[in-house]
């Protein structure tokens, strides 16, 4: 018997988590340190600290199996929007004609934030972190909007300034994220721009240049580095910001307990890999242990981008200008441009080092999909559930409903968890492309991945170094 009453599952502010999940001294294989691009030796704790605020480089390496939760930090997610809702799909279940409780999907909706999406759960730690340190402000890369508001949002609470690179492909299409950042008192540039040397050289060969994550985050770095008050603050990829996101997987193994299901399937959208690793990396460590053992995890990503499914697992560069450190990751290559998708924040070409290990060691799977079947199932999703996703998390919405369908076709049971990543408000112009016909769908050719791969840019690292 389907039970209404306790189909949206909540949690009490005082039930915000007290710790992070550190996945590292759980991996099958050790974490790849990062490496700094002008020895090819493993960037020392002095120059990361140049780079970021100095807690979140001791959280990158940390061995620690849990890291505490600051009080205040605490104070500030229960006072605003944590712990956030864990919502059983019945209208979704109901629209897929799925009756009883045999299949069952599940969705943690971390669109409930004050921006919109799971980005301020490390944005305001971050920012947290920087005031701590006495730093007057950050500087970031914005793809589709929500990292960028989240930080500003986060900077706004500790009254840090907030630098944001927005890709241009974004800035185009979301004027409504600008004014969000705007609002939280946030500075906002098309990248590439003419600001940093990194974006000129390709502002000055074309204008309209719809950029890339890898080009905004070159100039972000780049600007972050001209102070000592600053510093560079990173939406995803690195362990410190998957780190943060644990906060959603611990929350929702608590809401499902309370209504006593255990996941199947656990499914999120990755773009640098953080939403994902976010909900699933409590329950890899489940099933590391044995407890989960069938577990199955799967990351989504589009067809135009699809660092894991169809790149390599090698050292190359976060960002495209080569400034960065150097990571081991799944990459289609930091030279690689990817097509202007809307689901902006999966324009990367990398993948999170924590998620590629998982993915490698064959603990974790991955899929990839169309933009229009993506985003015909984010309009599945706002008819019967009620919110529009982004279209980064409207990939997980299109891999879930696969995989309801699957479990229908086959008579077997199964309990669905997706991380719904944020809301689409700031997205129209994707729904209404798709309604208009006018929604390209975009395939990576394997010529580019090869050419990208190739390249003479691409870093080679002798790990006996180390
Ligand atoms: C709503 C939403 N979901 C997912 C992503 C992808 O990022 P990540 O893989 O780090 O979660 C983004 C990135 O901007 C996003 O805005």
């Amino acid at each position: 018997m389907v039970d209404y009453f306790n189909s949206r599952i909540l949690l009490q502010p005082n039930e915000v988590p007290k710790e992070w999940i550190n996945i590292l001294p759980d991996l099958p294989s050790p974490m790849t340190p990062l490496i700094n691009p002008m020895d090819g030796k493993p960037a020392p704790p002095e120059m990361a600290c140049a780079i970021f605020p100095k807690e979140c480089v001791l959280q990158e390496v940390s061995q620690e199996p849990t890291i505490p939760i600051p009080n205040e930090l605490r104070e500030i997610f229960a006072r605003t929007y944590r712990p956030s809702p864990l919502h059983r799909a019945l209208g979704l279940e109901k629209d897929l004609g799925l009756e009883g409780d045999d299949i069952q999907i599940y969705y943690k909706n971390e669109s409930y934030s004050p921006t919109g999406s799971h980005k301020p759960n490390t944005a305001i730690t971050q920012a947290y972190y920087a005031k701590k340190e006495g730093l007057e402000g950050l500087v970031t890369e914005t793809g589709a909007g929500q990292w960028g508001s989240g930080l500003s949002y986060g900077c706004s609470l500790f009254g840090l300034k907030c630098m944001v690179y927005m890709v241009r492909a974004s800035f185009d299409q979301k004027p409504g994220r600008k004014i969000l950042m705007r609002s939280y008192d946030g500075e906002v540039h098309a990248s590439p721009s003419k600001l940093t040397e990194s974006g000129r050289a390709f502002y000055e060969k074309d204008p309209e240049h719809p950029g890339s994550l890898g080009i905004a985050i070159s100039e972000a770095l780049e600007h972050s580095m001209r102070s000592d008050k600053y510093r560079y603050a990173l939406g995803s990829v690195v362990n410190f910001v998957l780190l943060h996101q644990t906060i959603i997987g611990q929350e929702a193994k608590i809401q499902m307990e309370k209504v006593g299901v255990k996941p199947d399937i656990i499914i999120g959208g990755m773009g640098g890999g953080s939403n994902f690793a976010g909900l699933m990396l409590p329950f890899v460590r489940d099933k590391l242990d044995g407890k989960l053992p069938d577990l199955e995890i799967i990351g989504v990503e589009p067809r135009a981008c699809p660092s894991v499914c169809k790149g390599q697992y090698r050292w190359d560069f976060g960002d495209t200008s080569m400034k960065g450190p150097i990571v081991k990751m799944y990459t289609l290559g930091h030279t690689f441009i990817p097509s202007p998708i809307h689901a902006g924040g999966l324009r990367y070409h990398g993948m999170a080092p924590i998620v590629s290990i998982l993915y490698h060691n064959k603990i974790i799977n991955a899929v990839m999909h169309y933009q229009n079947e993506v985003i015909e199932s984010g309009l599945k999703f706002a008819k019967s559930e009620g919110i529009l996703p982004a279209p980064e998390t409207a990939h997980a919405v299109k891999e879930a409903v696969d995989q309801a369908l699957k479990a229908k076709e086959n008579h077997e049971k199964k309990v669905i968890l997706f991380n719904f990543s944020g809301h689409g408000y700031f997205d129209l112009l994707a729904y209404k492309e798709f309604m208009t016909g006018e929604l390209k769908d975009f395939d990576l050719p394997s010529q580019e991945i090869e050419k990208a791969l190739a390249s003479p840019e691409m870093p080679i690292i002798d790990e006996s170094r180390f």
